[in-house]
């Protein structure tokens, strides 16, 4: 009698986990508890048993009716439990979710950090609305002096003199800040953004993004700087990549240098990236002047350094293969939507 009730319910129980509605609930229930279903068919015939049968019998015949009455239960819960109460199935699949995304931006600056972190930078921060002697004084560029020029600059005040304000064309000022503040050995980079007085183009913005970098100590050299260098634009366009130095002019470093790197597209060959030339200019560097150690008060005859500052959007362009600065500024979701 056991065995038999143990397969009804074996049976049942299987058919049940089937039952996907109302009415195959209902046509489940008929099947195994209603009337003519086995299993009332035993209880009525536990009467015909021997006395002392009945009462195991019976026991164990209420048990399995129990049991099943308790998995109709259950399972017709669950089937409701899909419905909301609006009537709406709910284990329907939902509508994808647009997963937002780091800006382009966002992304170059976190990876020059990470690149330069590794090397001792730490990164610190300075005001956009800066003074004068910051942005220029401080840095070997009196008033009047023609480099002025190298930097259209938003002023918040009608003159040019070191106790006014302006908004940084440059995060070099942090430089003097950061000098002011400590003494060497000093290693760090400034994130930040920059302004310029400048007609807006596909390669000029008037709001834009730069990264300082400064390293203050009693035995720096310029080969200090070339290995800095080098280890940066392998790390951020590829192991192939070789470093090249040009002369040039800054007032706070001498000597000043521009950094090129072999064109990441075409790997020196010459293509339109590099306009032909295999070389790609990527930062302004050099050698921090004596006289901006002097004005922060370090002695240039026990310290010196090196210096350098870089365009993000600059970067992020080269990496990216954005042609036009603009793009980053937009908000245009076709264009954002490209980097992930
Ligand atoms: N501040 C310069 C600019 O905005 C870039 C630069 C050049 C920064 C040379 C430096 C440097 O630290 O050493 O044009």
């Amino acid at each position: 009698m056991q065995e038999r009730i143990d397969e009804l319910l074996a049976a049942a129980r299987a058919e049940l986990s089937q039952a996907g509605s109302d009415a195959a609930l209902e046509a489940w229930r008929v099947a195994h508890l209603g009337r003519r279903s086995a299993l009332t068919g035993i209880l009525r015939s536990i009467r015909d048993l021997p006395p002392d049968e009945r009462r195991a019998a019976g026991q164990a015949a209420n048990a399995a009716r129990q049991s099943l009455e308790e998995a109709l239960a259950a399972h017709r819960d669950s089937l409701s439990r899909r419905e909301d109460e609006s009537g709406a199935d709910v284990t329907m699949p939902g509508y994808p979710v647009r997963l937002g995304r780091l800006h382009p931006l966002t992304r170059t600056l976190r990876e020059i950090r990470a690149v330069l972190a590794p090397l001792g930078f730490r990164a610190v921060s300075g005001p956009e609305v800066e003074w004068d002697r910051y942005n220029f004084e401080l840095l070997n560029i009196p008033a009047d002096h023609p480099a002025r020029d190298m930097w259209d600059t938003f002023h918040l005040q009608q003159q040019a003199r070191p106790g006014d304000l302006l908004l940084r064309t440059h995060t070099s000022p942090v430089q003097a800040r950061v000098m002011e503040q400590v003494r060497p050995p000093v290693r760090v980079i400034v994130p930040g953004k920059v302004y310029r007085y400048e007609n807006r183009d596909a390669s000029h913005e008037s709001e834009f993004m730069q990264v300082e970098g400064l390293a203050i100590d009693e035995h720096i050299t310029m080969a200090d700087l070339r290995g800095t260098l080098t280890h940066f634009v392998r790390a951020m366009f590829g192991p192939d990549r070789e470093l090249r130095i040009r002369a040039s002019y800054f007032p706070f470093t001498e000597p000043s240098a521009e950094a090129e790197m072999s064109c990441h597209a075409c790997d020196g060959g010459g293509c339109s990236v590099c306009g032909g030339s295999g070389w790609i200019e990527i930062l302004g560097a050099g050698m921090v002047h004596p006289t901006v150690l002097a004005n922060v008060g370090y002695d240039p005859e026990v310290y010196q350094g090196f210096a350098f500052g870089m365009g993000v959007e600059r970067i992020a362009m080269l990496k990216y293969g954005v042609t036009d600065i603009r793009s980053f500024y937009r908000n245009d979701l076709r264009f954002l939507r490209q980097f992930h």
